[in-house]
């Protein structure tokens, strides 16, 4: 039988980023033609090149960031290297392409840098939207929009559903908001097909977002302390990268994905102090700090996956205790290789 997703066009705006890539490479292994927009800007290739800010571990994300291109490249993905806030260029390019699907994942992708930056936050998230809005309106593109958890605000209970009130903190949260609005509406005034996608905590291969588990590895690795925000009983619904990419895949094959919302996470909370035993368990001398918690992160949990098992026979495979684990192992290897090298040690 032939898979849903053969020759099936589909453009990823951000599709160089942490989830962009795993998903085109996917995608592409499925039968999809991939094309990636990616301006590799922001929280990318060009935003690590420059060495005057400072970051930790900058060489260990430019190499990342290489083999993500690297694989890219192997898979024969094409990345057009273009900022999709240009309205012209972008549609220039979506015209070549004529894709069948855009899943649009562009944005200033972390809570703490939109708070900061709420100028970029705005531009990067809502001008990329509103400019492939604006092509998928004239061809009844499906258009598949990653929005966030975040947009529930503090969870009544530690547990949400697609119904449940989204009541936004902070510019990231409402920024997504905002843009799942504007996705409704194109669908109310012009019949645009579209798919809400509301992932949280997503941690997996080659991730340089330093969300929280990844930083607990590389310090883990360094011989650095685990530094926890709040006093480590904070619930989020980590999710590992391969989960959301075989979701999406359901999405974009499954007809009844379209014009609803879906969460998509793993389905189950645990605590940050559950990550940390799991840390522990494979780097016992790692030693653990507390600083205050952020008052602008809402509290969290557990995101219902009920929707998506009952329309679209979704099941999410990796809970945090198979999920991280691998993610660990990865990471050995990968300073085990880098040890290899001194320079690229260095990390
Ligand atoms: N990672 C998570 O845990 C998580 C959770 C919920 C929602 N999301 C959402 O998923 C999407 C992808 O997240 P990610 O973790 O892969 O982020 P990421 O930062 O790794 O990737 C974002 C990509 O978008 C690109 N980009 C940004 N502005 C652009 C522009 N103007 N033109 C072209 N490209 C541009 C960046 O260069 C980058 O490659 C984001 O919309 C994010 O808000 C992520």
């Amino acid at each position: 039988m032939a898979s849903a997703m053969a020759g099936r066009k589909i453009v990823i705006t951000g599709g160089a980023g942490f989830i962009g890539h795993n998903l085109a490479l996917s995608l592409k292994a499925m039968g999809a033609k991939v094309d990636i927009l990616d301006s590799l800007q922001v929280n990318n290739l060009n935003a690590f090149a420059s060495n005057t800010n400072n970051l930790p571990n900058r060489d260990l994300y430019l190499s990342l960031i290489q083999q993500r291109l690297s694989m890219l490249f192997s898979a024969d993905i094409p990345v057009h290297v273009i900022d999709v806030r240009d309205y012209h260029t972008t549609g220039r390019l979506l015209a070549e392409l004529q894709p069948d699907v855009i899943v649009h994942l562009a944005a200033i992708a972390h809570a703490n840098v939109a708070n900061k930056d709420p100028y970029s936050t705005f531009d990067h998230s809502l001008r990329t939207l509103e400019n492939t809005l604006d092509y998928a309106r004239q061809f009844g593109t499906h258009f598949v929009y990653f929005s966030s958890s975040m947009v529930y605000g503090d969870f009544p209970d530690g547990f949400v559903t697609e119904e449940s009130t989204c009541n936004p903190l902070g510019i990231y949260g409402a920024l997504k908001f905002s843009g799942e609005k504007m996705v409704i509406a194109y669908n109310q005034v012009f019949d645009l097909p579209y798919t809400i996608v509301r992932p949280s905590a997503l941690y997996g291969e080659r991730c340089v977002s330093r969300r929280v588990g990844q930083v607990f590895i590389e310090n883990a690795l360094q011989g650095f302390q685990l530094q926890v925000a709040g006093d480590g009983s904070d619930r989020l619904d980590f999710t590992y990268v391969a989960d959301v990419v075989n979701g999406v895949a359901r999405i974009i094959e499954d007809e009844r994905s379209r014009n609803q919302i879906f969460n998509m996470t793993f389905g189950q909370s645990r605590s940050i102090a559950g990550m940390i035993d799991i840390v522990c368990s494979h780097f016992p001398d790692v030693s653990v700090t507390y600083i205050p918690r952020d008052r602008l992160m809402p509290s969290r949990g557990t995101l219902s996956m009920d929707k998506a098992r009952r329309l679209l026979d979704f099941e999410p495979s990796f809970p945090v205790e198979r999920g991280f684990p691998l993610y660990i192992d990865w990471y050995k290897k990968l300073f085990a290789e880098r040890q290899k090298t001194p320079q690229a040690a260095a990390v």
